[in-house]
């Protein structure tokens, strides 16, 4: 440890002028960190917008090359794609999460074939699909864990198979990793990578996403008995500890900012790819207060994406994902 003092040592030195405050950084936002996720919706026509995330938009299949177009110049390495699946096809076992025909997989065989060079998220979750909008199936009032596993594994090989890079279970049953790696092996999948949703807590910042994906009218009760109570955080690492065991290839965090603690004491503890899932609510609350005047909107957006890199994060889902990029171009 350095013990020189004032007036001798002045840490205003090195961030005396911006060619200084540059040399001396120590973490940098790149393209390279942002994973843009987007909405999916049926029929056709423009993109309509999320009422209660401003700038953000329900895409139909045949606008889907177009929104991409902008995110592809930029270099954005990947996308996570959610579906907003028409109220008449969810049901309460999620029948349609297993569709080969499902938005999720018509929306993978477009993008691989107009941006072959762009990485598919496909979130594995029931949530978008049941009727009850739970992430697993119900049984005696209870989202039962291994019944639920047995229709991830095969959403997970049905996105897989239409061209699903990373599955991204964000479910939060037990032994689900295990589960998947397993069923995508079997299937000759070897090199489908899971992205999963390791330490995942049961937020209020998801509400704009369940309108976004039409999951929150349904929606009985909370995600309470599966997602994680925002009071821990040992119990996190131990998530994390066990999907790591079960096969992970990265691990993410959920929701971001509330929980940069988390991402940097599992960073620190794996050393393994993190990832933060900045949510529907942190976009809208940076948006809303943009909007009202309240906060500069890029210099706000910057640094919240910033943060995550000094927490440790390999990279970001984000909606601010092409905003930031074209921020960035030309860095
Ligand atoms: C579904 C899922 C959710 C999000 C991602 N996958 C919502 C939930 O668990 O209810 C939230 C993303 C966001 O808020 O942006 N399992």
């Amino acid at each position: 440890m350095i013990t020189q003092k004032f007036p001798l040592t002045r840490l205003r030195r090195n961030r005396f002028d911006e060619a200084t405050r540059r040399m001396v950084a120590e973490h940098k936002l790149s393209v390279d960190d942002l994973i843009w996720p987007i909405f999916i919706r049926d029929g056709g026509g423009d993109p309509t917008e999320v009422a209660t995330m401003p700038g953000v938009y329900r895409v139909s299949l045949e606008g889907l090359a177009a929104h991409l177009e902008e995110a592809a110049r930029l270099g954005i390495p990947a996308i996570a794609l959610f579906p907003a699946t028409p109220a008449a096809l969810k049901d309460a076992q999620a029948t349609e999460a297993l569709n080969p025909e499902n938005l999720i997989c018509r929306a993978a065989r477009i993008l691989k074939r107009e941006f072959p060079q762009m990485a598919l998220v496909g979130d594995v979750a029931l949530d978008p699909y049941t009727d009850h909008g739970h992430d697993g199936i119900i049984q005696n009032g209870y989202v039962a864990n291994d019944e639920s596993l047995k229709i991830l594994q095969k959403q997970a090989i049905n996105q897989a198979e239409a061209g699903i890079d990373f599955i991204s279970p964000s479910d939060m049953m037990d032994g689900r990793i295990a589960a998947l790696r397993q069923a995508l092996d079997e299937q000759g999948l070897i090199h489908t990578r899971i992205m999963s949703y390791a330490a995942k807590y049961a937020s209020a910042f998801y509400g704009p996403f369940r309108d976004a994906i039409g999951s929150q009218g349904a929606l009985k009760g909370d995600k309470k008995t599966y997602q994680m109570n925002p009071a821990n955080s040992d119990e996190a690492l131990r998530e994390v500890a066990m999907d790591i065991a079960e096969g992970a290839d990265m691990v993410m965090v959920k929701p971001g900012m509330p929980y940069l603690d988390i991402i940097r004491r599992v960073k620190d503890e794996f050393g393994m790819p993190v990832f933060a899932y900045q949510v529907s609510g942190e976009y809208a609350m940076i948006e809303a207060a943009a909007r009202n005047g309240w906060l500069d909107h890029d210099k706000a957006m910057m640094e919240a994406l910033l943060s995550f890199k000094r927490a440790g994060c390999a990279g970001i889902l984000t909606y601010h994902a092409v905003q930031a990029a074209r921020m960035l171009e030309g860095k």
